[in-house]
């Protein structure tokens, strides 16, 4: 029978003090939390960047079994080069001087649509350079109105570094109302282009880049146009036109066509009406290129083909086709030849032409490294996101690839990350030796910006033979922006500009 307790009587003895087991859920509960979220805590605060920094403090050096100080990063004054000494002393008058003039400009496209962006001696594309192999280019960039500076970067020349154009690693940025005058030898014939390298993302889609064409020495002039492919916006153009744009050619000659993609995605090229042979990946001749019909071209996003195409000697014409709805009509000398879909073979650069050699053995290699870029939730600079990674690390903690002039590099490029991304390496041209293991069998492919898809693995080799420090990034300049950035380091050699501070320097 219950009855209720008498006053006075104390409580029956149960169990002991039933607040001490609910006190010690919550404090567990409470050291659990801590025990969860201290690590993010830490991952947060840890990715926080400071205001400014060198890049040679990014990251881990990786010496790729080479020698090298373990401790890089502590720039040791007096022991090492400038980057600014890595320059063209030479001081005859160049056989090309043009001045630049960006500027912060609204223009309109050739269908009336009106970009804000950016412009270079008031056009955009800015103006074609070219320039005959051999020649000394001088150019003198003047910042008259483009709020957070710029820079010029000669994409796919190997120049000496302090003219390589990157906020923050080479320069500072040029502020409104200031200049730099950029000086090199253009030492190798080929398809380039130039564009800034400081914010870079949005000043290239604005409209702050041109193309750079270096005509080979001695040489006969060969019939050729540039095809300079850019998005603003959604409109495509080519070489800032809209639509079909046509090129006069004698019917039965040969036109070289070289292809641009300034844009962050790779893109197709293919040729309706003729015949074709790639003779150029990103500026260097193909080996032997066989005739090509009914194949696309894949044009990596920041990468460049050449196609030499056959004029239909009766006048049809070819319609050089760049995935879109601007396309060149070349040697029509009638209604031009009707659009076709792209074909469904694409190329392959792995064994198209014939082999010969390279100039260096990619078997004596000195350093060894990997570049695997990856996709991983986490903290870039305290956003949290899903984030790309590079052998597992976020930006900052990336490798720091280091190599002594001489050297023999090895890379092995992979990709784990759901997208594709276009690898580019500042100063150096690299020869594919193999793709999924499959060794390369045609024509030795040098690139300097590489299509590496989803799942896909390269093997690459390079001579380090131009000292500096150099970005080896994502072309997706987006993607660079998100962190997908790395640098090649010579030992010996230190900058003294940084990224953030005063000069403002924010390369991507
Ligand atoms: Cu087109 Cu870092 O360059
Ligand atoms: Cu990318």
């Amino acid at each position: 029978m219950l009855t209720s307790a008498e006053p006075g009587t104390p409580p029956p003895l149960t169990s002991p003090d039933p607040v001490r087991p609910r006190r010690v859920r919550r404090l567990l509960a409470l050291l659990a939390t801590v025990a969860v979220l201290a690590p993010i805590a830490w991952l947060w605060w840890d990715s926080t960047m400071p205001s400014t920094y060198s890049v040679m403090d990014m990251g881990t050096p990786d010496l790729g079994g080479g020698p090298g100080d373990p401790h890089m990063g502590h720039s040791m004054p007096g022991m090492t080069r400038s980057v600014d000494e890595l320059r063209d002393t030479s001081t005859a008058p160049a056989a090309v001087a043009v001045t630049l003039v960006a500027r912060k400009q609204v223009f309109r496209l050739p269908t009336g649509e009106q970009v804000d962006g950016f412009t270079l001696n008031g056009e955009s594309p800015g103006p074609e350079l070219r320039v005959v192999q051999g020649q000394t280019v001088q150019v003198r960039l003047v910042n008259e109105s483009v709020p957070d500076g710029v820079t010029l970067h000669w994409h796919g020349m190997d120049v000496p570094n302090a003219d390589d154009g990157v906020a923050g690693v080479t320069q500072d940025a040029v502020r409104p109302g200031g200049e730099f005058t950029y000086r090199f030898v253009a030492k190798d014939a080929g398809t380039y282009w130039y564009h800034s390298h400081q914010v870079a993302n949005p000043q290239v889609q604005g409209g702050l880049f041109g193309g750079l064409v270096v005509a080979p020495r001695g040489a006969p002039a060969e019939p050729e146009t540039t095809a300079l492919v850019h998005h603003y916006g959604s409109n495509r153009t080519v070489d800032g036109r809209t639509g079909d744009t046509a090129v006069a050619a004698a019917p039965g000659s040969r036109m070289r066509v070289r292809v641009v993609n300034t844009d962050n995605g790779p893109m197709s090229t293919w040729v309706t009406g003729a015949a074709f042979r790639l003779v150029a990946i990103d500026g260097t001749d193909v080996h032997g290129p066989a005739t090509v019909s009914g194949q696309a071209v894949t044009v990596t996003a920041g990468g460049r083909a050449d196609l030499d195409v056959d004029v239909p000697a009766d006048g049809s014409g070819a319609r050089v086709e760049m995935g879109g709805d601007a396309a060149l009509i070349v040697g029509a000398t009638g209604a031009p030849p009707p659009h076709s879909a792209k074909p469904a073979v694409t190329l392959d650069p792995l064994s198209y032409g014939t082999p010969s050699p390279l100039g260096f053995d990619p078997a004596r290699a000195t350093r060894n490294f990997d570049y695997t870029v990856g996709r991983w939730p986490g903290f870039v600079d305290g956003q949290p996101g899903v984030w790309w990674t590079v052998n597992g690390k976020m930006w900052p903690d990336v490798p720091m690839f280091v190599v002594s002039e001489g050297d023999v590099v090895r890379v092995r490029i992979a990709n784990t990350s759901g997208e594709v991304h276009p690898m580019h390496l500042h100063g150096h041209h690299a020869v594919v030796l193999a793709r999924d293991g499959v060794a390369a069998t045609g024509s030795p492919w040098w690139v300097d910006t590489l299509d590496v898809a989803d799942g896909a693995t390269y093997d690459v080799a390079f001579v380090a033979d131009n000292p500096g420090i150099w970005m080896d990034h994502c072309h997706n300049l987006k993607h660079a922006a998100e962190g997908l950035v790395a640098h090649l380091m010579y030992t010996g050699v230190s900058t003294p500009y940084r990224v953030g501070g005063d000069a403002g320097n924010d390369p991507e």
